[in-house]
């Protein structure tokens, strides 16, 4: 196949959910129709399980399984698709959204019981942020839900995109009868026979013929009065309103069942995107260019502490990435080749030659990368987007050995480079403050540090509200609000100046006296 054609039948997407609304079931549901694992149960839930949030060898556990699935790629009609695993647990909230950095589209997954829950609405907030295409699958509709125009309405309003409905279902709990599939026009049939439950499929081009009454009694009146209101309340669906991120097609169905859910697939391969455009700080990049660039999102310790080497996670955004050409690191103008690049196919990886745009390539580093950095042939460029955020928590971090300052002070550098949490150095006093999206992972880093570095750290605590980027228009009150704040400035990583406001009293007082200084949450 010519690389045109390798690019448009690729499909890289995310599935996100708030946690247990059935991510891992329906990723499991579409490896076994990709012919990617033969038996259900194959692929380990990454979560972390409520109740073991302080086994350390419970998150070393979870940290192996989550390298397995990070990526699941898979052939299926003609298409080559790559579902790129998010963590479920909010306290990986971070690397969630790095992970949808490398995304061409997403899938949506809620409860039909519970509606849109908070998790799902933050990472929606990504989604629009970056103007991702989304689908949403209302899943469990074999357990009792909430009515079907409750549900849509919840959506709609929770996760800010107008919805169309591209399948409707037919009651829902113990009476469901399965859906009307409204983009193919045929009636999904949901038995229960033999103690199996499983799907038996009936092409109805009109449903309002009556020829499908029989089966769906004594659900058929209320069905076709629920068609025709939504036809009339919901906009029919378009492929180009979808693409631009302003239409989420919706479908139902039972991921646990596997009901509904070769329908989500099948219109997911015909809609979805393939890889496009990547913005790099320079120019656009378009994934037909022929030269090769990618950028890292995501970088993986490896779980022998014997050994200090990493796998860094690279979406091929243009051209073809080859095995053992050498290419440039443009953050540090170093060029790298690498003799066993890994492809990642459900729970087996393999060494590559070659990957297209869409690709997710592992390779091994040894401590060159970092979160964000960018690959090319040679070509000067970054791409952006990745996005850091606003700590919740803070601590200060001291040094518990001082024997180990060295170990301590690398230590936290590779694991700030892998993205576990982000450092910031207070300008007054030069402490170092770690701060992270959730308590868990202060347990985490200071688990990581004794076991891979041999390194002691200590915590002492410190009550902050965020940290904020900062903009100025204006040289003078930056610089005077600097002098005055000396106490809350601190540096990133990058060097940048972050506000460490106290609270968010003090952040609306500073907002209202420098009127000329913006204060980001987020930065890119
Ligand atoms: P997550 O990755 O989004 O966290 O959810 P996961 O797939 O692990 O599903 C959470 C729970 O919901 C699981 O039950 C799973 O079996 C169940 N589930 C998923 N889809 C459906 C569905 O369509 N119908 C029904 N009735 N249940 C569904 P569990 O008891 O928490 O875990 P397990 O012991 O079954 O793994």
């Amino acid at each position: 196949m010519d690389f045109s054609g390798e690019v448009r039948r690729r499909r890289t997407f995310g599935i996100i959910s708030h946690p247990d609304a059935g991510k891992t079931t329906l990723t499991e549901k579409l490896l076994l129709f990709g012919g990617a694992i033969q038996v259900a149960g194959a692929v380990k839930s990454n979560k972390i399980r409520k109740g073991a949030t302080s086994d350390f060898m419970e998150i070393e556990r979870q940290r192996g399984i989550s390298v397995a699935t990070s990526v699941m790629g898979f052939e299926y009609d003609g298409f080559k698709v790559n579902i790129l695993d998010t963590p479920g647990h909010q306290d990986f909230a971070e690397d969630t959204y790095r992970t949808l950095t490398a995304v061409d589209s997403v899938i949506i997954v809620i409860d039909a019981a519970r509606g849109v829950e908070a998790q799902t609405r933050k990472l929606m907030e990504v989604c629009r942020m970056r103007r991702t295409p989304v689908i949403v699958f209302i899943n469990k509709m074999d357990r009792p839900a909430m009515d079907p125009f409750e549900l849509l309405d919840n959506i709609e309003k929770e996760l800010k995109i107008q919805v169309s409905p591209l399948s409707w279902p037919i009651s829902s709990g113990p009476g469901f009868r399965g859906v009307y599939n409204i983009f193919e026009q045929k009636l999904d049939l949901f038995v229960l026979s033999d103690k199996q439950r499983h799907g038996d499929t009936i092409s109805i081009k009109d449903i309002f013929s009556g020829m499908a009454d029989d089966y769906i009694q004594p659900h058929a009146n209320v069905l076709k009065d629920d068609l025709e209101l939504a036809s009339a309340g919901y906009p029919k669906f378009d492929r180009e309103s979808y693409l631009a991120a302003k239409l989420a097609p919706v479908f139902f169905g039972s991921a646990l069942n596997n009901f509904g859910v070769r329908e989500l697939l099948d219109c997911f391969l015909k809609i979805a995107p393939a890889p496009g455009m990547t913005r790099a700080v320079e120019r656009v990049v378009d994934a037909g260019e022929e030269r090769f660039t990618g950028f890292v999102f995501k970088i993986h310790a490896n779980m022998d502490p014997n050994h200090r080497d990493r796998l860094a996670f690279v979406k091929v955004c243009s051209g073809v990435f080859k095995r053992n050409k050498p290419y440039l690191l443009t953050r540090t103008g170093k060029k790298i080749k690498f003799s066993s690049p890994t492809a990642f196919m459900a729970e087996r990886k393999s060494v590559v030659d070659s990957a297209f745009p869409g690709d997710i390539v592992g390779l091994h580093d040894t401590g060159n990368f970092r979160i964000g950095d960018t690959l090319t042939e040679g070509e000067v460029i970054s791409f952006k987007g990745m996005p850091s955020f606003s700590p919740e928590f803070f601590r200060y971090v001291e040094n518990g050995d001082p024997l180990k300052f060295k170990q301590l002070a690398k230590g936290l550098d590779h694991l700030m480079d892998e993205g576990v949490a982000q450092l910031f150095v207070n300008q007054a006093s030069g402490r170092k403050i770690i701060g992270t999206v959730g308590p868990l992972q202060f347990d985490v880093i200071e688990f990581r540090l004794k076991h891979e570095y041999g390194a002691t750290c200590r915590y002492e605590p410190l009550q902050l509200y965020k940290a904020c980027w900062m903009e100025s228009l204006s040289r003078e009150q930056l610089d005077d609000f600097k002098m005055r704040k000396e106490q809350n400035m601190a540096r990133d990583k990058h060097g940048r100046d972050v506000f460490l406001a106290e609270s968010a009293y003090s952040l609306q007082m500073a907002e209202e006296r420098y009127n000329k200084i913006r204060f980001h949450s987020m930065s890119e």
